[in-house]
């Protein structure tokens, strides 16, 4: 089934007195149901862009999304800010917890802004915080715990509501290797084992080596596509491959030397 149907979406930003950047072309991409799907590019190729219309913050000079079917477009003011409660999720680098709610009564705002039964919000928070390790620092406030400890807290509030898809844009940005690690280790789970739909935005290799399938951006076009077979390390390799002909892939350094392959510092992450 398909989740999520990206259809010659286009971005152009500026025009009328200020200079146009054409940030996305005509770029085409579906999501099937279950999929874990990365998106790779150098910075400034359009990834937040493309993530940022299928999560209906911005839209699109042309094109179409449509998630479940939906034409986004179609969708204005209370419509669209209920769909976008109930049918996606997000996690963005930056955690975007609120400050002066613990974890927990964050990770239930989107139930309770939904004004969900008690018992069904206190089912689900059991249910997704024990999924992500985090059960028992629900009392916490954000700043009482680890960068790490926050996105899971993040991750669970986006998927507490059971969306469509989970929409994240570069998750691991802020985090230590460790810490970004686990975090992508749960994201497997949820993936393979609570069947949770994933696209996730990222320019890290060692993170996107957990996705089932990248798609790589350059310039706003969809450049090249791999799926990953049963070796995460292979496909890791596969990924520095191809970000060594696109760039990219190494937070500031966007070329990386073509010995990359053995000094990329993703590479020392596989550790043991
Ligand atoms: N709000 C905006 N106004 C004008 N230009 C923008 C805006 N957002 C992004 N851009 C430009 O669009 C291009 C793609 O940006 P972005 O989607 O953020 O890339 P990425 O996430 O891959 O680094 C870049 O050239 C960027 O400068
Ligand atoms: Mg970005």
């Amino acid at each position: 089934m398909v989740v999520l149907e990206a259809i010659n979406l286009s971005k152009v930003y500026g025009g009328r007195g200020q200079p146009a950047t054409r940030a996305l072309h005509d770029f085409s991409f579906t999501v099937e149901k279950g999929e874990f799907v990365g998106v790779m590019g150098p910075s400034g190729s359009g990834k937040t862009t493309l993530l940022n219309l299928l999560a209906t913050i911005d839209t699109p000079t042309s094109g179409t999304v449509r998630i479940e079917g939906v034409d986004t477009a179609k969708l204005k003011g209370d419509k669209l800010a209920r769909f976008r409660r109930q049918r996606l999720g997000f996690v963005f680098q930056d955690y975007n917890l609120l400050d002066t709610l613990t974890l927990g009564e964050n990770i239930i705002l989107p139930l309770v802004l939904d004004r969900k039964p008690g018992r069904v919000i206190r089912e689900r928070l059991n249910d997704v915080s024990r999924r992500l390790g985090i059960d028992n620092i629900l009392h916490k406030y954000p700043y009482e715990v680890s960068g790490g400890q926050q996105q899971r807290a993040a991750a669970a509030r986006a998927i507490i509501h059971e969306p469509a898809i989970l929409l994240a844009d570069e998750p691991t940005g802020n985090l230590d290797s460790k810490s970004a690690r686990e975090l992508m280790e749960t994201f497997s789970v949820l993936n393979e084992v609570g069947r949770v739909t994933i696209a996730m935005v990222t320019h890290d290799p060692f993170a996107a080596s957990y996705c089932r399938r990248i798609l790589f951006i350059r310039d706003g076009r969809l450049y090249n596509e791999i799926h990953r077979g049963h070796s995460r390390q292979v496909f890791f390799q596969q990924i520095l491959d191809v970000l060594a002909v696109i760039g990219g892939g190494n937070g500031e350094n966007e070329n990386p030397p073509p010995e990359g392959r053995e000094t990329h510092p993703a590479t020392a992450r596989w550790g043991r």
